[in-house]
């Protein structure tokens, strides 16, 4: 599979939105919506997307009972959304319920699961009992995930490549992605197209560098062109 450009769409209205839009090239296939927009706008904002025919990725990281979080996954479908997040820690029961609701939809959204958030640090590790490394732990979250019918899971390229040798099937869908000579902002641990497709992930979630590029369109063919450098 061909690994694919997901553009954040992190922007707090509609309006920016559409602005963002009618300025970005039409080789964006993909579009993540988020917390702040979702809360901001509903689902009403998911139509400019499917009127231009984009896939839809809605990265909402449900985490609740297993009932609720099936009721969410298939109202977001028939919203017409193509990929979304669960958190992981909620649960065996919760993940198996999410992947069930996924299927019984007429169009099944992909499913993918956070292990860690990445804002996460090891003395919040103490503070939540948890005793593992956060590379184990992303490793056993990513293990209950996927055996739970969830189709993929969010990971830094970083992470990327253990995932994929352990996990030959999985959708691995990777932010913190920069050009060579990209600024980095307040990413952590970022990495460059090309080296994310190395590792594995078949998708790449960028924001800022192409929402705030005075040429999104020359900066989205570069990226483009990284990804190609890998194949
Ligand atoms: O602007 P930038 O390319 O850093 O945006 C990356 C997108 O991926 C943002 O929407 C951010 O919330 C999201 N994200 C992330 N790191 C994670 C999970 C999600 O950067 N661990």
């Amino acid at each position: 599979m061909e690994p694919s450009l997901i553009v954040a769409l992190d922007v707090p209205a509609i309006e920016k939105m559409k602005e963002a839009l009618n300025r970005l090239p039409d080789s964006i296939e993909w579009y993540k919506v988020g917390l702040e927009l979702f809360c901001a706008e509903g689902p009403a904002v998911l139509e400019p997307l499917k009127r231009r025919n984009k896939k839809i990725f809605l990265d909402l990281k449900l985490h609740d009972i297993p009932h609720t979080v099936a009721c969410a996954v298939k109202t977001a479908a028939s919203h017409g959304v193509n990929m979304m997040t669960v958190h992981a820690i909620g649960g065996r029961a919760m993940l198996e319920a999410a992947a069930e609701a996924a299927c019984e939809c007429d169009a099944p959204p992909k499913l993918v699961a956070v292990t860690t958030l990445t804002s996460l640090s090891l003395d919040d590790f103490v503070d939540l009992g948890i005793t593992r490394t956060v590379s184990d732990q992303a490793l056993a979250l990513g293990e209950l995930a996927l055996s739970s019918g969830i189709d993929g899971l969010v990971t830094s390229a970083h992470e990327a490549g253990a995932l994929r040798s352990r996990f030959s099937e999985a959708l691995l869908v990777t932010p913190g992605i920069r050009m060579p000579d990209g600024d980095v902002g307040d990413q952590k641990r970022v990495a460059t197209p090309a080296f994310a497709v190395e590792q594995g992930s078949t998708h790449l979630v960028v924001g800022r560098p192409i929402m705030q590029a005075d040429d999104p369109s020359a900066v989205t063919a570069a990226i483009f062109g990284n990804m190609k450098n890998a194949l």
